[in-house]
């Protein structure tokens, strides 16, 4: 019986855990229906993002394809390290150059909204606040000490850990509902870089539906052409 129990007790703590974690961050509302927002999304993580991180395991073609933007817009507006565009998101920046420039190499993104979760990111992309102690001079609330420096703080602007809160404290070239709308584009793209076949299985989803909705009509008269002759 006590065996048991630990059992019992041993299996719900990692769920515990993540109760306790998610209670400080807010819930994302993934929402990967929104193409136009997926396109933003990408905008942004290769021009903010790609300098450093890569996404390994995302080819740029794939991603055209998915999001309907064709091969040549991605090639001339979204390749910048001269690239082609059949190739995965590769960095220019090598692992031993990130690990001394920043002390912490920056990991591969591909799949950090499956391991961080979509709710840590969009958190996180918002909490770096004025941290003089820090090499960059910002830390942040939801990955204290991240030896990453806020790449979007012109667009944010700055923040201060007031009491526990962060305030804004100078004002970015985005308004906070903005940068807000932007980060929440950047992380619905990064769910979808973590899982792109997500798109194609949704997009299934509903040509299921349709079928199964024709096909109920035409059982539904067939069964009263059957019946007909019954009564
Ligand atoms: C100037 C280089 C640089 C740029 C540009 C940059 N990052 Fe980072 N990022 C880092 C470094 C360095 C780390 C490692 C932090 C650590 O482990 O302390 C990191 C860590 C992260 C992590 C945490 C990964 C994990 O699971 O530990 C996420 C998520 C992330 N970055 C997202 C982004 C996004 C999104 C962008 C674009 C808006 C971006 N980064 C742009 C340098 C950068």
């Amino acid at each position: 019986m006590k065996k048991l129990i630990l059992a019992c007790l041993l299996a719900a703590a990692p769920m515990l855990t993540l109760a306790s974690e998610g209670a400080a961050l807010a819930k994302f509302q993934v929402d990967l229906g929104n193409r136009a927002g997926l396109q933003r999304g990408a905008r942004t993580f290769v021009n903010y993002c790609v300098s450093c991180h890569s996404a390994e395991f995302m080819r740029y073609s794939r991603m055209a394809q998915d999001l309907g933007l064709t091969p040549e817009q991605v090639q001339a507006n979204m390749i910048f390290n001269g690239g082609d565009v059949h190739q995965v998101m590769r960095v220019a920046l090598g692992k031993k150059d990130g690990a001394k420039w920043f002390g912490q190499a920056p990991p591969d993104l591909t799949l950090a909204a499956r391991s961080r979760g979509p709710d840590w990111l969009y958190a996180y992309l918002r909490s770096f606040y004025l941290d003089p102690s820090r090499p960059f001079g910002v830390n942040n609330t939801v990955f204290p000490n991240a030896a990453m420096p806020h790449v979007l703080a012109n667009l944010q602007g700055a923040q201060e850990l007031r009491d526990g809160h962060l305030q804004q404290v100078s004002a970015g070239t985005l308004k906070p509902a903005e940068y807000d709308a932007m980060i929440r584009d950047l992380v619905n793209f990064m769910v979808y870089i973590g899982e792109p076949a997500k798109l194609v299985r949704y997009g299934l989803g509903v040509k299921v539906m349709l079928f199964l909705l024709v096909f109920a009509g035409l059982a539904y008269m067939l069964k009263r052409e059957y019946w007909r002759d019954v009564h």
